[in-house]
């Protein structure tokens, strides 16, 4: 297998309805994980782009919450729409999406 260039971890942590933190699930980290399967399989990216889905990644309140490696860009609050952007901007172009991500106070 080779080394991918970029490694995508998608928070996809679960917690119970009411619980203080929230979680990405209840904010819909699953159509966000789903979008990068569609994609990254769409332009045959295997080779290149790694995606694992991980637990909780600290901003619950600001999920979905993604960690793009080897830069360490986490981004935040992201739609459907957004993975698109991500990955051509991004993973493909080299360049984060600024608009994005978290808050320097944040990450
Ligand atoms: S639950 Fe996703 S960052 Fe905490």
């Amino acid at each position: 297998m080779p080394r991918p260039e970029k490694h995508v971890f998608v928070c996809t942590q679960n917690r119970p309805q009411g619980h203080p933190r929230g979680s990405c699930a209840s904010s819909g980290c699953a159509e966000i994980m789903n979008e990068f399967m569609n994609e990254i399989q769409a332009r045959n990216l295997f080779e290149t782009i790694a995606l694992t889905n991980t637990g909780c990644m600290g901003p619950c309140n600001m999920g979905p919450t993604v960690l793009v490696y080897p830069e360490g860009v986490m981004y935040g609050s992201l739609k459907k729409e957004d993975v698109k952007t991500i990955i051509e901007q991004h993973l493909i172009g080299g360049e984060p999406v600024a608009d994005l991500m978290m808050p320097a106070e944040v990450w």
